[in-house]
Formats: C-alpha cells, sequence, structure tokens
C-alpha cells in the first residue's frame, strides 16, 4: 500500500469532537464474540509540537525499533522516570493562554505503535466485522490501523470504536494513536486534577459476528405499588431477552411485568440474563427500579432516598487515572464498609467497570459528563464553550457518549452535564437531548442556581445555615427552583485535617424532607508517589503555574488508607442511630429500604475504658424509620471510682459481598457513672535542694519553676502552648471572604509566643510560677499561672489562664506542652477517643482504653498540619509517666514539635528527634470546611476566655 505522508494538525484546534468514530452504543465487558485486549507495552515517540513528525509512522513496515515503551493503559508523564515530561496540576486556570480553540504550539504528543497478531481462535477474517474499542485517551487522537487513517477524536473520558474489520491481517496488524495532550477538547476539560496525557484506558479489539448486537436500551422499571417490575429491553438488532430466574423470555422490545425483588443501593438485587441476537449472546444484569420526581422529592421505588454520598475522581499515585479492575473494587469496598450509599462521578464518567461495582454492591450514582470550562470564571465566562453554539456538537457527542456507554446501570439515578461551566445554550441542548433519550433518570447541574435545566437544586459548599433555609424552603429562587429537591453535590472538603462540621450539616439533612443528603469533596487525595517527597503535589513538578496541595483533598490517602475523615463520615452516616434511653437502648432505623435483619447487636460495659464481656442485645428487625427502646440485657457492674460505660455495636450478621460477618455499621455509647474526681493531691511541702525544689515525686528548677522530673522521668515542660501547625481548613482558601484562622493567628504571632516568668513562690504546699505569655510585637497575652501540690506519690498541676487585651480571633489551642525523652517514651496507652478527633470531627469518638505507637499517633497528612488529637481522654500513659485530666483533655503526642511540622511541606520533611512532644489540651479550635466551604461553626469556637484545667502525674501503673 502506497502512503502518502502529511503534517495535518487541524483537527486538534477544530471545536467538531471528531471524524470517523461509530456512533456511541452500550457499552459490554464481554460477550460470546471474541475480543482482543491490546493493553500492554507499546512503542512509543514523545514530540514536542503537534507536527513535528509526519504520519510515515503510521505505515507498515515503518521500523520503531529505537522508540521507548509505555505501558497502555497509562499517562506517559507518569512514565519513563521524567524522561516524558512530568504532570501539571491546576484546580480551575488552563495552563495555558486562553484563546479557544486554539492551543499552544508546544504541545507534547505522543505517537503509541503496537503490532498485534490475531489469535488462532479469531474467526475467519471476512465473517463478520470487527470493531476497534478506546475506552479513554487525554485528549485528542489519531488513529491508523495498517497504514489506513479511522479518524480522529476528543472526548477524554469517553468511549470510542471504529469500524477496522476490512483492514485485519492475521499477523503484524500495525496500530497507530497519535496523541496530542492539548486540543480544542482540553477547553471542555479544565476538572480540578492533574493534567496527564496518554492512552489511559483499555484498548479492545471487539469481533462483531454477523448478527451481532449493535445498541440496546435495557428498561427495568419497579412499581412500588404491586411489586412488579417490567422489563423491555430495546435493541437496534432484533433479537430475544431471557431471565431465567423470572422464568422471562421475551423478544426485543416487547415489554414484560413480572414480580421482582427491586434494586436499591441497599438491597443491589440483580439479576443475570442475556440479550441474543442472530450473532451475538450478551450477558445482562439487571435491576429493577424507578427513579421520579415526586412530591417536590427524589423518590426511586416509591421512597424518598437520603444521599450519604462522595465524589470520586477516578486516582492511583502511580498510574494516575489509569485504574485496574482491583483499584475500583477497593474503592466499592471501602465506600460500602464506610456507609457511604452514593458516588458522583466527578467530573466524567469513570471506566465502565466502576458502574458494573456500583450495580453489584449497590451505590446510588450521579454520573457526570467530561465537561469543565472553570477557567473561563477568569475573564467573566466570556467565550465560555458552553455558550457559543459552534461548541454545542462537541457537547451533545459528550453527552451521548455517556448515556449511550451507561444507560444500562441501574446504579445510576441522575445524569449530570458537567461540573463548573457557567451556563449556557449548550448545556440547554445536552439536558434537552438528555431528558428526550432516557426518561428513566433525572438530570442534575450545579452551575445554574436557577435550574433551568435540571431536575434538582444543587449547590456547593453552601453553609449550614443556607442549608437550613433551604430546608425550610426560605431561600428564594425561581418557581421552579422553588419546587426542587435539594442536594449538596459537594460538601465537607476533605483537604488535610478534616473535614469538620459534617455532623452538624447531617441533623440539618436529616430535619428537612426537602434536603436529599450530600456528596462530600472529595475521595482520594491525588498525590503522586515521589521517590523523594512521599507524596508530590502541584508545584513539585516544577510547574509554573499550580495550586499546590489542593489536589490533596480526599477522604482516603493516596494509598487509599483511611483518612480520620472517612471513619467520622462513616460515623456520621451510619444508617443505625443507637442512643442511650432511661435503662434502656433506643435503635432507630435510618436506611431507606432495609430492615434490620441483616445485622446484630452487641452489649457489653466497659469499666475504666475496658469491657467485662459482651452480651446480645435483641433488636427486632426495625423497618425504615422506625425505633425502639430495648432494656439493657444486664445490669451495671460496680466501677469502684472508676467510669463505667456501655457501648453498643451494630454487627453484620452474616457474610455480605462487601464485608464479613461481625463488620461494625454503626455504634454508640453511654456514660452509666462517672468516674471520681481528679485526686487533690495535696500535703506534701516545696523542699529546696541546691538550685532546685522538690515537691513529692517533682523536682523543679528553683529559679524558673521549671518542672525538670517526676519520679525519675525527665520532662521539659511543661508549659502553655496555643499554636498547632495551621491546617488546610484553618488557612482556608485565598478567595475566602470570611476570616481565615489560620492566616490570623500568623499575623498575630501566635506561632512565637514568649513566656514572661513573673514569680516563683514555694509556699504551703504548693509551688506557683506566673507567667504572662504573649507574641511580640502585640499587647494581647495570657497570663498563665502554674500551681504545683503533691500527696507525695502524685504531683498535681493546676493552669489557670487569663487572656489581657483585645483577642479578636480564636484561639489554636490552649494547653500545655511537655517534652519527653523520646528513648524511654514507648508506646501511648489511654482512655479517650481512639482515633483522631476535634470539636467538630468528634462524632466518632469512641471512647474506649486504646494503645499505640508514637508513629501511630500521626495522621500523615499529606501536606504535614496539626494531626492526631485524641479527644475525651480521661487519662493517659507514656514514658512511664501516668497523666489524669479534670476536666477531660485533648491529648497529642509527636516525634517533633509543632514548629517543625507547621515548617514541613512533605511527610519526608519530618524527621524524629530526641524528644517526643506531648500537647495536653484543655482545648482545640474546631477544623471547619474553609479550604473549600465554610469554616468552623462558633460554637467550635476556642475562644480566648479565662479557663482553669488540671493534670494529675504519677508514675504509670
Ligand atoms: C469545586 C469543584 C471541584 C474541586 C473543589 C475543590 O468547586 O467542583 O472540582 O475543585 O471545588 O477541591
Amino acid at each position: 500500500m502506497s502512503f502518502r505522508t502529511t503534517r495535518t494538525v487541524d483537527y486538534v484546534e477544530d471545536v467538531a469532537p471528531g471524524a470517523g468514530a461509530l456512533a456511541p452504543r452500550a457499552w459490554y465487558a464481554a460477550s460470546d464474540a471474541k475480543s482482543l485486549s491490546l493493553n500492554g507495552d507499546w512503542r512509543f515517540r514523545l514530540s514536542a509540537t503537534a507536527d513535528a513528525e509526519d504520519d510515515s509512522f503510521a505505515a507498515e513496515g515503518y521500523d520503531a525499533g529505537d522508540w521507548a515503551e509505555v505501558t497502555v493503559p497509562g499517562h506517559w508523564v507518569l512514565q519513563g522516570d521524567g524522561a516524558f515530561g512530568a504532570p501539571i496540576y491546576t484546580n480551575h486556570l488552563y495552563p495555558f493562554p486562553v484563546d479557544p480553540p486554539h492551543v499552544p504550539t508546544e504541545n507534547p504528543t505522543g505517537d503509541h505503535l503496537r503490532v498485534f497478531d490475531l489469535p488462532d481462535d479469531w474467526p475467519a477474517l471476512g465473517d463478520g466485522d470487527a470493531v476497534l474499542r478506546f475506552d479513554g485517551v487525554e485528549s485528542c487522537a489519531r488513529i491508523w490501523l495498517n497504514g489506513t487513517e479511522l479518524g480522529e477524536f476528543k472526548g477524554s473520558r469517553l468511549p470510542h470504536e471504529f469500524t477496522v474489520g476490512a483492514l485485519l491481517k492475521p499477523a503484524g496488524n500495525v496500530l497507530a494513536v497519535r496523541v496530542h495532550q492539548w486540543s480544542a477538547g482540553s477547553y471542555l476539560e479544565d476538572q480540578d486534577q492533574w493534567w496527564l496525557p496518554g492512552i489511559f484506558r483499555d484498548v479492545t479489539l471487539l469481533h462483531r459476528p454477523v448478527g451481532a448486537a449493535g445498541d440496546f436500551f435495557v428498561h427495568a422499571s419497579y412499581d412500588h405499588a404491586t411489586g412488579e417490575g417490567t422489563l423491555r429491553v430495546d435493541s437496534d438488532v432484533d433479537g430475544r431477552v431471557s431471565v431465567p430466574a423470572l422464568d422471562i423470555d421475551v423478544a426485543t422490545g416487547e415489554s414484560v411485568t413480572v414480580a421482582v425483588e427491586p434494586w436499591s443501593a441497599e438491597t443491589p438485587e440483580l439479576y443475570d440474563g442475556e440479550l441474543v441476537t442472530a450473532g451475538e449472546r450478551v450477558p445482562l444484569r439487571i435491576g429493577f427500579r424507578t427513579v421520579v420526581l415526586a412530591d417536590g422529592l427524589i423518590k426511586v421505588n416509591g421512597r424518598a432516598i437520603l444521599f450519604r454520598g462522595v465524589n470520586r475522581h477516578e486516582w492511583h499515585p502511580e498510574r494516575g487515572r489509569a485504574l485496574d479492575l482491583e483499584t475500583m473494587r477497593e474503592d466499592v469496598l471501602l465506600m460500602k464498609r464506610h456507609n457511604l450509599n452514593a458516588v458522583r462521578t466527578s467530573h466524567y464518567p469513570p471506566h465502565p467497570a466502576f458502574l458494573d461495582l456500583c450495580d453489584e454492591y449497590g451505590l446510588w450514582v450521579i454520573d457526570e459528563c467530561d465537561l469543565e470550562t472553570h477557567g473561563f470564571t477568569e475573564q467573566g465566562w466570556r467565550d465560555n464553550p458552553v455558550d457559543d453554539d459552534r461548541w454545542t456538537p462537541a457537547l451533545l457527542d459528550r453527552a451521548a457518549r455517556m448515556v449511550e456507554r451507561d444507560k444500562n446501570h441501574p446504579s445510576i439515578v441522575f445524569w449530570s452535564l458537567g461540573n463548573e461551566a457557567g451556563t449556557g445554550r449548550g448545556l440547554t441542548a445536552m439536558a434537552e437531548w438528555i431528558h428526550g433519550r432516557d426518561t428513566s433518570r433525572l438530570v442534575h447541574y450545579e452551575g445554574d442556581w436557577n435550574c433551568r435545566d435540571t431536575d434538582v437544586y444543587s449547590r456547593m459548599y453552601a453553609s449550614h445555615a443556607e442549608v437550613e433555609r433551604i430546608g425550610q424552603h426560605l431561600d428564594g429562587g425561581t418557581g421552579k427552583r422553588r419546587e426542587l429537591p435539594f442536594i449538596q453535590c459537594e460538601y465537607g472538603h476533605a483537604m488535610g485535617n478534616g473535614p469538620g462540621g459534617i455532623a452538624d450539616y447531617q441533623q440539618i439533612f436529616e430535619r428537612h424532607d426537602r434536603l436529599q443528603g450530600g456528596f462530600i469533596w472529595e475521595w482520594i487525595d491525588h498525590g503522586v508517589r515521589h521517590p523523594e517527597l512521599g507524596f508530590a503535589y502541584g508545584g513539585d513538578f516544577g510547574e509554573e503555574l499550580h495550586d499546590g496541595n489542593f489536589v490533596c483533598d480526599g477522604l482516603v490517602f493516596p494509598d487509599r488508607r483511611p483518612s480520620p475523615g472517612l471513619v467520622e463520615y462513616k460515623k456520621v452516616i451510619e444508617p443505625v442511630r443507637i442512643e442511650g434511653a432511661d435503662g434502656a437502648v433506643r435503635v432507630t432505623n435510618a436506611y431507606d429500604f432495609a430492615d434490620l435483619s441483616h445485622l446484630e447487636f452487641e452489649f457489653a460495659y466497659q469499666v475504666d475504658g475496658e469491657s467485662t464481656g459482651a452480651h446480645t442485645l435483641a433488636v427486632p428487625p426495625l423497618a425504615p424509620g422506625e425505633s425502639a427502646e430495648v432494656k439493657l440485657p444486664a445490669a451495671a457492674p460496680d466501677g469502684d471510682g472508676a467510669e463505667v460505660r456501655w457501648t453498643v455495636r451494630a454487627l453484620l450478621a452474616a457474610d455480605s459481598p462487601w464485608a464479613g460477618r461481625g463488620h461494625e455499621v454503626a455504634w454508640g455509647q453511654r456514660t452509666v457513672a462517672p468516674r471520681a474526681p481528679l485526686a487533690t493531691a495535696t500535703g506534701a511541702e516545696p523542699t529546696a535542694d541546691g538550685d532546685l525544689i522538690v515537691l513529692g515525686p517533682g523536682t523543679f528548677d528553683a529559679a524558673t519553676g521549671a518542672l525538670l522530673s517526676v519520679g525519675g522521668v525527665d520532662v521539659t515542660g511543661p508549659r502553655l502552648d496555643v499554636w498547632r501547625a495551621p491546617t488546610d481548613n484553618d488557612d482556608g482558601a485565598s478567595w475566602q471572604d470570611d476570616a481565615r484562622w489560620g492566616v490570623l493567628w500568623r499575623q498575630l504571632g501566635l506561632h512565637r509566643m514568649r513566656h514572661r516568668l513573673d514569680g516563683v513562690a514555694a509556699e504551703a504546699g504548693s509551688l506557683t510560677v506566673r507567667t504572662r505569655v504573649a507574641p511580640a510585637a502585640r499587647d494581647v497575652a495570657l497570663r498563665t499561672v502554674y500551681r504545683w501540690t503533691s500527696d507525695g506519690e502524685r504531683l498535681r498541676l493546676s493552669v489557670s489562664v487569663t487572656p489581657e487585651g483585645d483577642w479578636k480571633v480564636p484561639l489554636p489551642r490552649l494547653g500545655v506542652r511537655l517534652g519527653l525523652p523520646a528513648a524511654v517514651t514507648g508506646s501511648a496507652t489511654w482512655f479517650g477517643s481512639g482515633g483522631e478527633a476535634y470539636p467538630d470531627t468528634r462524632a466518632a469518638a469512641k471512647l474506649l482504653r486504646w494503645d499505640a505507637g508514637i508513629e501511630e499517633l500521626q495522621t500523615p497528612y499529606v501536606r504535614p498540619q496539626e494531626n492526631g488529637a485524641r479527644s475525651d481522654v480521661r487519662w493517659a500513659e507514656l514514658g512511664g509517666l501516668r497523666i489524669e485530666g479534670e476536666p477531660e483533655f485533648w491529648f497529642s503526642a509527636r516525634p517533633w514539635t509543632s514548629e517543625q511540622l507547621d515548617a514541613a511541606r512533605h511527610l519526608t520533611d519530618l524527621v524524629p528527634g530526641d524528644t517526643v512532644w506531648v500537647n495536653l489540651d484543655h482545648g482545640q479550635h474546631g477544623i471547619g470546611s474553609q479550604s473549600c466551604g465554610p469554616g468552623p461553626l462558633p460554637q467550635y469556637f476556642l475562644k480566648a476566655e479565662p479557663a482553669e484545667f488540671s493534670f494529675v502525674f504519677a508514675p504509670a501503673r
């Protein structure tokens, strides 16, 4: 074949979606037709511009022997150890000049080559046809097979298929794919994530037998009044549909109604079926459910649902958005195990296998189109492609590729037009087309608060107060909006430590019918595994324009370890509420569909945080919304001065597909008898010993009053501490109008407090040290008095703090910090919350007796910041010391100082020193969500107010 080389690159900047691809159709993983995965090692050549090379590489016989190799699916910038460029992270700014549809001359272009043979069992050439399917290529690809150009396309996270049967050979097929990083399509793909070019999803050759299935649409509704499902499969190619378990065997296009178990996220009943055409058998997994907007509510199978959701980007710390099935399954299992019931596929259709998993395990899905034009906000949305008719064909193409690909998933209840694309005619066109094509689902889009095109009023990061107003229908808005239900498609910004305040949101959601829940932003930190930095974020690859660690804002760390935010969310959205009542446990079923028969309830008393043996709590199989009071199964033990509490745990009674028997779904605790008050520890007299003062087990510096050792354990401090390494949520986002406390704290100088000694007095059974703690350059201060007493065995510290001056900001923390020699510190034991907790991230604080090494007490936020506090701590033991507190205190211990934590940019900057720094805090400021949302609610402020708190130090037991 003769091959004429060209350097045509006009298509790159063409607003049209592409040329040559087949019409979109339903996606399925497998049928009885043959297929051949073309994933694997491909030859690869990178050019700096789109037209640096002609297309001779696509010709048969081209020798690419000296090219590099990349793995497909993959992103070339994450391969080749930096030889193929680097990832770029921007939130909404386009990393190129905004001049649509033009892109820079510097346009990294990856030529990919793969030579393949057909397997021996491939049908004879000429027997049917074949299709080449690309499931995802960022951002623009041009394709050749055996020297013949097939076409080009844009729409990175959408499938494209090409007919290739006539071009195939038994052996030595040459598939050539030219991928441009930037294209007109990039203007439509300005999602807040890394820009990662490449063939990042599967490439598959599909045999299409004569009479193969074409496109088909499974309509499977459920009538909750009759308990019947109606099935009709519309198919381009006639055939039959069978569902053995339901005795269904009908022609395509024909309806059949039978009694079924409905599909819901809680009860994901799927029926195996088959679509059989003359040439192909396609397996179907059918879920019967009906989604409607009725009475101003989103109802499925006749009931309003409450989204307990999360926004999920596709992410893997090494492979970027090239996810394998096991990683997708891990996401779904983690979500199910943490009580989530919904996913918004922000901000593009995910790999289709993820949706199969959502069908199978049960998650409501908002499937979002691959569309965001957020960068146009910088120019007041001028030239926004969604309001420019020239781009409408591309938008409609994207909508169609999403809907046609994914329409057979029962898990999808909403189509979303995209994210942060302003408003415009193109969006309306998309919504009209979608509504026309699929009447069985609703349409979502957040960017138009008038809800012109949508079936739900959706917002992101609305404050608690506003959500409350919306719940009460007091939010005004257009007539249409007033009739619609409300969701927060994004809230609770999980960047770093946090999000705070989600329990308060949940209470509001549950208070008002109109509020149908929300989706935390977001599932996973997009940190890139890096040899020196641990996990890299924006700027770590030398990007001149970037948004730092704003890309690390997930409920799980980049390696999918759950962060405390996920544990908190699990508790906040638990589907069973367990509360104390008089002599009883009140249990409420908060599921939308399931009764409680799949759970067993375990009851145990704890004395001083330690369980005394478990009992079964007989809870009736309550229906959704019902509650019951269940008598305590045993009398409380005598605590003998120790605190007595009970804990009830709701556990899976049998193995489920997503967790084993015994998995904890929900829990509750209650105090039965409080602990005895803290020992007064008085009676011993301070005695002078040279430069030292001795009081009971404590030795002090006589000049400064500083404690030097307790019971032979050397200590540094304790002294007043107000500083915490600001969290991302403390620092807030630069565009926030409200006070950003992290910034104000630093301005005030709370990170460089000076401690002035005003007096040391050893007298009448006590040692009193008076100080004034204040930042340089400012007139505010905290008068702090440390009063030490002892009974000879124990040493008691009472701290009293009196603010001076006009404090306009809350304090980050208020307590004492002391240092212990790392060599002897060992691990810690305490009675308090097991995991990290702060005032507004404390729902999951399960108060028991816990042990942990110092390392385990650190939460590895990708950008180091305040972390690891345990709340409600009654006592803690470490380094040979026992520390009891009154009132309960916040406990943290770290092998570096807060100042070192503050200075670090990556976890690898933190190196353990020879001192373990222990914070015993009377108070902590709330966390909030201000890195992209509201700050802490006022009730979680740590106000600068007079405070008194005490600790008793004694040798560990
Ligand atoms: C939203 C946006 C998300 C993400 C988030 C902040 O505005 O929709 O994509 O950028 O803010 O992390």
